[in-house]
């Protein structure tokens, strides 16, 4: 099963982030893939934004991963300068920590990642539009996005 939506902007993107709804599903892992500048923070701020979480989001590209306080708390990770170094991250617990897990640049690691979780890529058209494909590995990621999307 695959999903696939387009948006026109940011917000379109941030409002498709928000629909799956990750405050009701603790240990979710969001597994984010896509070139640089495609829209991977963004779609990121609409889970945080879900979570009700007022911080600023940004990229957590030097410190790999940020943790922000919410309804759930969140794991944001930005791997791509890990260069595979990924044995002392302890990256399991995160995954059952009762909170989300958002990994942009999740291609970078992928023996690492999860076997059930939400992958989703996105592909830039043009300046504004996005190509979202979003693909639930396990069952239950394909009743959430059944339900949801
Ligand atoms: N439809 C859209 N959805 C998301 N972002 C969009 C869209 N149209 C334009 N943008 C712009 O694209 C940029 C996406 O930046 P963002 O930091 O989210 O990318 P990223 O994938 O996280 O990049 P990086 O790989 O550097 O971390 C923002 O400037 C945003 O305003
Ligand atoms: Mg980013």
């Amino acid at each position: 099963m695959e999903y696939k939506i387009t948006t026109k902007n940011e917000e379109e993107t941030i409002e498709i982030a928000q629909n799956i709804e990750s405050e009701k599903f603790p240990n979710m892992v969001i597994c984010l893939r896509g070139d640089l500048g495609t829209g991977k923070t963004v779609f990121t701020k609409g889970i945080a934004q879900a979570l009700g979480i007022s911080e600023v989001i940004t990229s957590p590209t030097f410190n790999i991963i940020k943790e922000y306080d919410g309804e759930l708390p969140l794991y944001h990770m930005d791997v791509y300068r890990l260069d595979g170094k990924v044995d002392d991250l302890g990256l399991d617990e995160y995954y059952k920590k009762g909170g989300i897990v958002v990994i942009e640049w999740a291609d970078m690691i992928e023996d690492y990642l999860p076997e059930e979780r939400l992958d989703i890529s996105i592909k830039a058209v043009d300046e504004d539009v996005r190509v979202l494909k979003i693909t639930p590995h396990g069952e239950k990621y394909e009743e959430i996005c059944e339900a949801v999307l």
